[in-house]
C-alpha cells in the first residue's frame, strides 16, 4: 500500500485529485468508482473547480440507501448530483436504485453495469468499523452487489445527516468487496481519530471479514490518503 500522509482534508482532496487527474490524462482512465460520505467532499470540490473534462467519463457509485427515492435530499444520488455531477456532468453516472421493486434484479443490473464498465479508479472512504461501501463486518471478500442490513454503529454514525435516527434507512444496496477489488487502482481516504482503529485494522491487522477493508491488503495498486489523526495508531 502507498500511504500518503496529509495535514488536513483540503490537502487530502488535492492529493486525491492529482492521482485522479494523472489516471485520466496519463493512463486513459475512463471509469471512476465513486463514494459518498463526508470524506470525499474535498476531492469533489477540487474536481469541480478544476478544468478537468468529465464529459467522456463514466461514474459508478458504491451504494445507495434502500427506500429513498433518488430525489430524496438524503439519497446518495442527490449527494453526488450536488457535490459533483451538477457542476461536472459525466457521460454516464450510475447509483443503485433504492426504490427498485425487485432487489435481486437490481443487484444483477448493477453487476452488469460494472462488468460492462470495468472500474479504472475506485475512490473509497472507510467506516469506523472498517466497512467499505456498505460492506459491513462479515461481508464475504468475494461478494458482488447485494442488499445489506446496516449495523447499529453505521446507523449511529450516519444519523447526523438525518433529522432523527429513526429516519436513517436500515438497509442499503452495496457494491460487493469482490467488485471493489477488481478496480485497477484504489484510492482510500480517511480523516480523523475516529478512523484510526479502522485504518490500523485495514493496514496492519489480520486479513479478516471482521474488518472488511483488510481485504484491500491483496490489492496491488492502492493509495491510502490519510491525516495524522487517522494514521495515529499505525
Ligand atoms: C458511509 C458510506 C461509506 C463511507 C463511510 C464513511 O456509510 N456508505 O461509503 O465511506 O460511511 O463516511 P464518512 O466519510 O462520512 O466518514
Amino acid at each position: 500500500m502507498n500511504i500518503i500522509a496529509v495535514k488536513d482534508q483540503v490537502e487530502g482532496g488535492k492529493k486525491a485529485f492529482e492521482l485522479i487527474r494523472q489516471g485520466i490524462e496519463g493512463n486513459n482512465a475512463r471509469v471512476l468508482g465513486l463514494a459518498t460520505g463526508s470524506t470525499p467532499v474535498t476531492l469533489y470540490e477540487e474536481m469541480v473547480k478544476s478544468d478537468l473534462d468529465c464529459s467522456h467519463l463514466i461514474a459508478i457509485n458504491l451504494d445507495e440507501y434502500v427506500g429513498l427515492k433518488e430525489t430524496d435530499s438524503q439519497s446518495y444520488r442527490t449527494f453526488m448530483n450536488e457535490h459533483l455531477f451538477n457542476a461536472k456532468p459525466f457521460k454516464e453516472s450510475y447509483v443503485p436504485d433504492g426504490m427498485a421493486a425487485d432487489a435481486d434484479a437490481e443487484c444483477a443490473r448493477y453487476d452488469q453495469i460494472i462488468a460492462n464498465n470495468p472500474i479504472d479508479i475506485q475512490v473509497l472512504g472507510i467506516g469506523t468499523n472498517g466497512h467499505i461501501g456498505f460492506n459491513e463486518p462479515g461481508a464475504p471478500f468475494d461478494s458482488t452487489t447485494r442488499k445489506v442490513d446496516l449495523v447499529e454503529s453505521t446507523i449511529e454514525s450516519n444519523k447526523r445527516f438525518f433529522e432523527k435516527k429513526e429516519d436513517v434507512p436500515t438497509q442499503a444496496y452495496s457494491m460487493g468487496i469482490g467488485s471493489i477489488l477488481k478496480a485497477k487502482e484504489i484510492i482510500l481516504i480517511a480523516y480523523g481519530e475516529a478512523k484510526a482503529d479502522a485504518l490500523k485494522g485495514m493496514i496492519e491487522g489480520p486479513k479478516t471479514e471482521d474488518c472488511p477493508a483488510s481485504a484491500l491488503q491483496d490489492h496491488a495498486n492502492i493509495y491510502v490518503i490519510a491525516d495524522e489523526a487517522a494514521l495515529s495508531k499505525l
